[in-house]
């Protein structure tokens, strides 16, 4: 569970992004380790957080999801260059499965050609050409005329339960401050780190 210090400074400097100019203050930086050591990032969009951790949502059967299933470590990383100072927020932990109920939830409020697009693209996997992706749309549009779509098993939300947070902030002369939260023996502890 993050303490209430950080889950207050996350906050505020996501309330602070949101009425930034900044058109994607939701997008994060996911990296993650396959079972061979190699490491692949990629941006996903923030859901949700609270004091249990930040949740994404995405195809388990990607890329992402083979290696959060072979190793559930990874680091996130947010860029909200608009604020001033800029702010960097880290965050490394464990990725969870969301409990279904959780995962309908949200997919419910999706808008339907997205949710369409949750069945029909095989994300990660090789797509011979675009027209492909379409007539699959259209498949699933055709197969669940009339009716709500439901969430595809394989698509769903990951929390991410952090064991290190560190906001960083931009300052003059490249002075930035870095401020680190680790769980040392079961409580959070902050230093400061050299920028
Ligand atoms: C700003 C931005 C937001 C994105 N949000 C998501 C997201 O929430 N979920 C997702 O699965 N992919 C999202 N993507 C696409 C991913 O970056 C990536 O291409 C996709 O998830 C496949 O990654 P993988 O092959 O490593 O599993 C987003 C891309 C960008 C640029």
């Amino acid at each position: 569970m993050l303490s209430p210090t950080i889950l207050e400074t996350f906050q505020r400097l996501h309330a602070a992004a949101l009425a930034s100019d900044d058109p994607e203050p939701n997008a994060m930086t996911v990296a993650t380790a396959d079972a061979g050591g190699g490491v692949h990032a990629r941006m996903v969009l923030l859901k949700t957080f609270d004091a249990r951790g930040l949740t994404f949502f995405t195809r388990y059967d990607s890329d992402k999801g083979a290696q959060l299933e072979a190793n559930p470590q990874v680091a996130l990383c947010l860029l909200w260059k608009w604020l001033k100072p800029s702010a960097q927020v880290r965050i490394e932990g464990r990725a969870e499965k969301l409990p279904t109920a959780e995962s309908d939830a949200y997919f419910a409020t999706r808008e339907r050609l997205s949710q369409l697009g949750a069945w029909a693209s095989l994300q990660s996997q090789t797509l011979p050409d675009r027209a492909t992706l379409e007539r699959r749309v259209d498949e699933f549009e055709r197969r669940f005329a009339g009716r709500d779509v439901p969430r595809p098993a394989e698509w769903g939300g990951y929390r991410v339960l952090p064991h290190m947070v560190e906001f960083w902030y931009a300052g003059e002369h490249r002075w930035n401050e870095r401020e680190r939260w680790e769980i040392f023996d079961g409580g959070w502890r902050k230093r400061q780190l050299y920028p």
